[in-house]
């Protein structure tokens, strides 16, 4: 086990799960909660109440490379969450708020700070859901800033460990910029989290002459092998700017990740810890502890001390 500290939390082994994946209900978050080499729980990014989210079929993962989805925040709402899934000293859990609003996302991050046990347990804040129809605050430097302020103000300081899930950026005035408001707010961030699914992909079904996914006329978020040089770019990208500017924000990875190697190169890059979203999907909790030992292989021929 390779741990890790985040915020004031402290993760048994820095490999977790990616928010959306196997933790939509009680019972899967628990099938992670109990899986040795899942060093946290992230649960799925919810909404002030109950969402059914978009219509199926809304993703597809066949072919090897990558994964395509609209799932569009299905979700049990955020109490749910908060109230059935409990952190441990052992296992923290982080409950990823999406929303629609600025204003719904700081009823549920004001509550959850409240209630919350801040030794175990953190919140994700996603504005970055690619499949929602308007392009959510993360996307843009201005609109980051905006709802970072409109959020600190109605919520004060949050309680908790607190980070941001990122979306993909590409240029590198886009990185500047978005490290400039986090830097304006670093004082209430203690992490983020790149990327999220790369936005507007599209597939189609070759027997049916039709996109492969049914909301938002076929396009969705990519995730899967085929995002990791973008997921190890932003990683690698906000770890030098943050580095050079002082900036005391961890960076974790996503995107892409299937093998002890993949995370390796998550580190070189200058992830703190990592999640996996695509491959836990398609194959199931047991690819935590099949990573985990390839990584170990990897860190024990380099001879490499955790620390
Ligand atoms: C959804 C997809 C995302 O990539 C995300 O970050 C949040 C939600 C979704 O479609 O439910």
């Amino acid at each position: 086990m390779y741990p890790v500290k985040i915020g004031i939390l402290k993760l048994p082994h820095f490999i977790y799960n990616a928010s959306g994946i196997w933790d939509t209900t009680v019972s899967q978050c628990l099938e992670l909660f109990d899986t040795k080499y899942c060093g946290a729980v992230v649960t799925k990014s919810a909404t002030l109440h109950e969402n059914s989210g978009n219509k199926y079929p809304k993703y597809h993962f066949a072919c090897d490379h990558y994964s395509i989805n609209s799932n569009g925040l299905e979700n049990k709402g955020y109490q749910y969450y908060v109230r059935s899934v409990r952190g441990t000293l052992e296992k923290p859990v982080f409950y990823s708020i999406g929303g629609f609003s600025n204003a719904d996302r700081a009823e549920m991050i004001a509550m959850c700070s409240k209630i919350l046990d801040p030794m175990c347990s953190a919140i994700e804040l996603n504005m970055s859901c690619p499949n929602l129809g308007c392009v959510g605050p993360a996307y843009e430097p201005h609109l980051l800033d905006v709802a970072l302020e409109d959020l600190f103000q109605v919520v004060g300081s949050i309680q908790v460990t607190f980070g941001l899930k990122l979306p993909p950026y590409y240029l590198i005035q886009q990185f500047e910029d978005i490290a400039s408001v986090l830097q304006k707010h670093m004082h209430h961030i203690d992490y983020i989290t790149c990327i999220n699914s790369i936005p507007n992909g599209m597939d189609y079904d070759v027997d049916n002459d039709r996109p492969i996914i049914a909301p938002n006329d076929g396009y969705g978020g990519i995730g899967g092998p085929a995002t990791l040089p973008i997921g190890l770019s932003n990683v690698s990208r906000f770890a030098k700017i943050f580095k050079e500017r002082g900036i005391d924000i961890k960076v974790i990875g996503c995107g892409g990740i299937s093998s002890g190697s993949d995370v390796y190169k998550y580190l070189l890059a200058g992830a703190a810890a990592v999640q996996v979203g695509t491959h836990l999907w398609k194959n199931g909790v047991t690819v935590f502890e099949e990573i985990s030992i390839e990584f170990d292989k990897i860190m024990k021929r380099k001879g490499i001390q955790w620390i």
